[in-house]
């Protein structure tokens, strides 16, 4: 066995430049939503290359606003939203949390994606939206499924929490859509601690999300996060008789701002984001190149015509036929000091609080495999060709254990 080296699954990134904001906000005590935030918002959308971008404080939020935006477009409480089966359980979370009732769908064994041809199946006269998932950044079949949303009439939100950095047929993840959601949270590329940003090229999108975000305020313009207590917004004083808009309330809302001291976080981290993107894509690449060897047992994703996977992580599915448990690979991998994560789960059949929907065990095939022999690892910036070769050497001596 090569040397014993540590690949801890996560890391985060403070450049000095954050510290630097973080101690100019502590000093002048401005920490709640306001300038660094907007900015933030601001570079965010220049990355992207879309028009608005408004922050919120998890990805979790993000893709529940963006849901809640729906309500001012027709739809009901209780309306269908559809998603893959298999994701991070903070998806369904969401739809539920917006008010609305999750309808999944299954997943492709190959792509770990929401599988395009069961989507049509379960669109109902309830159905709102579709909100695919770029899980583990690589993305989902877009165009299949913008053209399926197209002729049913229905909205399409991105999950793009995993997805920084993912790119289908030339277009940034999360801008190929109503809406894309990314989350901000340490073991994301772009990173605020804690934090999430929904990007979109609607105007009337952005300021609804920006009302949400804030309790369902009137008052949702883009200077109102700017915090300036001198300087008042002309709107402010309009609403009738000259009330204080700030303080109607005109839809059902959040309270999901992000404060300065996260946004300063973001803003060094986007200053640096080309070159962790960079490390990250590099570290991906080297085992995503080197994974063949470990079929017929282990299999990963892979880089299809048209893509760029945005590096997220690795997820590695066991497959049928491997004389060993996920637990007994993820115990030696971690003994040898390599984490893993588990790959999530089948929402509806393999998460205990989804169970009052009714779905019953075997109704997800492929979500529900991945759930029971899935697991992913890190490829962050503080990981290199080094880590990566131990990995793959790791996970060899593992396979030889088990050779028929
Ligand atoms: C696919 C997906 N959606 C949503 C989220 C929620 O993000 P957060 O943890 O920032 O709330 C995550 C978290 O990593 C995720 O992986």
């Amino acid at each position: 066995m090569t040397n014993r080296i540590t690949v801890p699954f996560g890391t985060i990134s403070i450049p000095e430049r954050s510290k630097e904001l973080i101690r100019n906000i502590l000093e002048t005590k401005r920490v709640s939503c306001g300038k660094h935030v907007r900015s933030f918002e601001e570079k965010f959308a220049a990355l992207l290359g879309v028009k608005e971008a408004v922050a919120v404080s998890s990805g979790s939020d993000a893709d529940t606003l963006a849901l809640a935006v729906l309500y001012d477009y027709g739809a009901k409480r209780g309306d269908e939203v559809i998603i893959p089966a298999l994701s991070f359980v903070a998806t369904g979370n969401a739809v539920l949390n917006a008010g609305f009732i999750p309808v999944f769908v299954d997943i492709e064994r190959d792509t770990l994606n929401i599988d395009p041809s069961r989507i049509e199946i379960v669109i109902t006269k309830k159905t709102r939206a579709i909100m695919p998932v770029h899980i583990m950044g690589k993305p989902a079949k877009m165009d299949e499924i913008m053209d399926i949303a197209k002729r049913h009439k229905l909205h399409v939100i991105e999950d793009a929490a995993e997805a920084h950095g993912a790119f289908y047929k030339g277009r940034p993840a999360g801008t190929l859509a109503d809406m894309g959601a990314f989350s901000l949270y340490v073991a994301h590329i772009i990173t605020t601690g804690e934090g999430g940003i929904v990007v979109t090229n609607n105007e009337d999108y952005a300021e609804i999300l920006r009302s949400l975000r804030s309790h369902g305020r009137a008052c949702k313009c883009r200077e109102c996060s700017l915090n300036l207590a001198s300087k008042y917004c002309q709107k402010r004083f309009q609403g009738d008789n000259g009330e204080d808009i700030r303080f109607i309330f005109e839809r059902i809302g959040y309270s999901s701002k992000m404060n300065e001291l996260e946004a300063a976080i973001g803003l060094g981290n986007i200053e640096i984001y080309k070159e962790i993107l960079d490390k990250r894509r590099r570290n991906l690449l080297y085992v995503l190149d080197r994974f063949k060897r470990f079929r017929p047992y282990l299999k990963t994703i892979k880089e299809d015509d048209g893509e760029q996977i945005g590096p997220h992580a690795i997820p590695i599915i066991i497959q049928e036929g491997a004389l060993f448990s996920r637990a007994e690979f993820t115990n030696y991998l971690e003994k040898h000091g390599v984490e893993t994560r588990t790959l999530f789960a089948s929402m509806p059949t393999q998460c205990s609080g989804f169970a009052y929907l009714g779905y019953k065990a075997g109704q997800f095939p492929c979500a529900e495999y991945a759930g029971k022999h899935g697991l992913h690892i890190g490829v962050h910036q503080d990981l290199g060709l080094e880590e990566m070769g131990y990995v793959l050497n790791t996970i060899g001596k593992f396979l030889e254990l088990y050779q028929k």
